[in-house]
């Protein structure tokens, strides 16, 4: 049978393009036809995830993104995806927190998406076209246990929810959906460090016992920059084997 090639002629940016669900994420689109340029801290690993489309960039900078993003929309003359991905969580108890722990988890994980975000839109706007798809997590919306010493994390991810609905209002009438993502643990090589314990009681967390398959993940996002999800805006897609039910 042969592929669909449903994004065949997209230009897409993905942020975070260089980590363990960027990288499939980034193999997805190309897949379906798309052209992609990362952005991520992480030159080297960036330089073989998207060879000569990749940006090199600290994205809580705000000057810094719009210059990298600024480059992309010269060279493409726009964008029509934007996979926000990039992002992270620290372990550190409420009560033992420091300003810092609790500034860098809000700067990596939301003002990034700001800053992204606020760099590619007017291209987006101006074209009358363009999806954005958010990457939260099950830490925002619900996830208990699992997320202890993750609140920095899951109020930052909470904010990227916030962004995602409210943005979604605002632009829907131009063209452009905003939607989000929010997995639950995914099976990334970072998981293979869980000792047997930790992976039980994980998967005593998760109803269906299973943990998120990046590929998966992937093909979601590709859903819903494609064409079958056109109306579909605002959503806040729990990818988590009915672990924040
Ligand atoms: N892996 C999971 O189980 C899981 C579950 C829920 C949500 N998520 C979310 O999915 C996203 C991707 O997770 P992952 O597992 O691939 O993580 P990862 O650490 O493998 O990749 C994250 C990438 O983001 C980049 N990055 C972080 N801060 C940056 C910054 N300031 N500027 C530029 N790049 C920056 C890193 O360099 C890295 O390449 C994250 O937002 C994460 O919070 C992951």
């Amino acid at each position: 049978m042969r592929r669909m090639r449903t994004l065949a002629g997209r230009r897409a940016v993905v942020t975070g393009a260089a980590g363990a669900l960027g990288r499939v994420i980034v193999a997805q689109l190309q897949a379906e036809g798309a052209a992609v340029a990362g952005l991520d801290l992480n030159a080297d690993a960036l330089a073989a995830v998207t060879p000569g489309l990749g940006e090199a960039v600290d994205l809580t900078d705000f000057d810094a993104v719009q210059r990298s993003v600024g480059r992309v929309v010269e060279k493409w003359g726009g964008v029509d995806i934007l996979v926000n991905g990039a992002g992270g969580g620290a372990v550190s108890w409420f009560h033992e927190m420091t300003y810092d722990t609790w500034t860098t988890q809000v700067d990596r994980n939301l003002t990034t998406v700001f800053n992204v975000t606020r760099a590619v839109l007017p291209s987006m706007l101006e074209q009358r076209h363009g999806r954005i798809i958010n990457i939260a997590s099950v830490a925002a919306i619900g996830g208990g246990r699992l997320v202890r010493g993750a609140t920095a994390y899951a109020a930052a991810k909470a904010g990227v929810v916030g962004l995602t609905k409210a943005l979604a209002i605002e632009v829907a009438e131009r063209g452009v959906t905003v939607n989000c993502i929010a997995p639950g643990a995914q099976a990334t090589p970072g998981r293979d460090r869980d000792t047997p314990e930790r992976r039980e009681a994980l998967l005593d967390q998760i109803p269906t016992r299973l943990l998120g398959e990046p590929g998966h993940l992937a093909q979601t996002i590709a859903f819903l920059a494609g064409p079958a999800a056109v109306n579909i805006t605002g959503v806040i897609l729990p990818l988590d084997g009915g672990h924040s039910i």
